[in-house]
């Protein structure tokens, strides 16, 4: 299957198709230049080493593997090893392996000589059905999330469903969420496919459908001055959740990113029942619905978090099954809005 992201000048195809990672000679020029291969510890070796094998001079610079990676010291790390390897302004950066990859590669590409060619070979169900398309990269700067980063869209995005196979379960449910998201938001066939319990079987339909969701939100906005908001459904909150309790730095054992995002949809969903089928939905697939988290916690973290400060925060609800709305609210209506479950039960 094949998307085409359309962006003018930085428009870029978008392959859905098993076995692709040892193809991407099809689909850009891996010969005539330099390629930078950048992947992490916990990616299986053998897929950046499926790009570089198809390079006449490529080579594979592995980073740690978790969110960690995503800081100043591993980016100097990489830019100095793409400098090291000679890589000049029409040469490319590859990266194979997750959203931390993805964020972190893309960044480098924008930024080393003031930006280079970039294509994305996500290999987690979150950066297949969500991360690799759309431009944003970025870096942590400490606790902060994506606080550093550029729009930079990749040249071509390979997504290779093969490489499910090796990701952990827990990692491989965890970026349902992002399906969930999109359908909810846009898709009702495709929520109504994971309500069905079709996750596993039709992937490459969940993966296609959320995409489409995304590719469309994004040509219509693509710095997110608008309609793009609507992809933040559920990540307000779910950032919230995501700084208190969620995976980060030597806190290994928290809750991961789409985790905090399923947790942070429910709230805002208006309609009672559509609530309650997505609490089924996010049970079946093995997402959490509780928390268990402080909610004066993560209202505090909301509060830091705000980047640029200013009085008002806009969350996005979903009033019925396929539509959201944006809503610019008072930050002081937070705690009214965060609605969660402190652990009572
Ligand atoms: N740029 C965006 O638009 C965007 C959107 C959503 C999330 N993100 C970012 O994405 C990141 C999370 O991405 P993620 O959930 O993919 O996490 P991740 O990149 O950390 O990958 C999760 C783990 O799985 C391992 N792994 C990756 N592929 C594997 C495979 N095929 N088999 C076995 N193990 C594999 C990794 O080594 C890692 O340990 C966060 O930093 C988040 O901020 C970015
Ligand atoms: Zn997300």
């Amino acid at each position: 299957m094949k998307l085409t992201m359309n962006l003018a000048a930085r428009s870029y195809d978008i392959i859905l198709k098993r076995g692709c990672l040892a193809n991407l000679y099809q689909f850009t020029d891996l010969t005539h230049r330099k390629v930078f291969v950048l992947t992490d510890s916990g990616v299986p070796a053998r897929y950046a080493q499926a790009v570089a094998d198809q390079c006449a001079q490529g080579t594979v610079y592995t980073v740690p593997q978790g969110e960690g990676s995503k800081s100043l010291k591993t980016y100097g790390a990489v830019l100095g090893a793409m400098l090291a390897f000679g890589l000049g302004r029409r040469d490319l950066l590859v990266a194979v392996g997750g959203g931390v990859v993805g964020d972190l590669g893309g960044f480098c590409a924008a930024s080393y000589m003031r930006g280079i060619d970039f294509i994305n070979c996500p290999t987690t169900t979150l950066s297949q059905i969500d991360s690799s398309i759309g431009g944003k990269t970025g870096l942590d700067l400490g606790d902060t999330k994506n606080i550093i980063g550029a729009f930079w869209q990749p040249r071509a995005v390979l997504i290779d469903p093969d490489t499910l196979a090796t990701l952990p379960r827990r990692q491989f449910v965890n970026g349902l969420a992002e399906a969930v998201k999109a359908g909810l938001i846009a898709d009702p066939a495709l929520f109504e496919l994971l309500e069905a319990g079709g996750a596993d079987a039709e992937i490459e339909t969940v993966i296609y459908r959320s995409l489409l969701v995304k590719k469309k939100i994004v040509e219509a906005d693509e710095r997110e001055s608008g309609p793009r908001k609507a992809l933040n459904f559920g990540h307000t909150i779910g950032h919230g959740i995501e700084a208190v309790k969620g995976v980060r730095g030597r806190r290994t054992n928290g809750l991961y990113h789409g985790e905090c995002v399923a947790l942070g949809m429910l709230p805002m969903i208006e309609d009672r029942k559509l609530q309650k089928r997505t609490r089924a939905v996010l049970r079946k697939l093995g997402l959490p619905v509780r928390t268990g988290v402080d909610k004066q916690k993560v209202l505090a973290q909301m509060q830091h978090d705000k980047k640029g400060g200013g009085s008002t925060i806009t969350v996005i609800r979903v009033p019925g099954l396929g539509c959201w709305r944006a809503d610019t609210v008072p930050m002081d209506a937070l705690p009214a809005l965060l609605g969660l479950d402190t652990g009572k039960e």
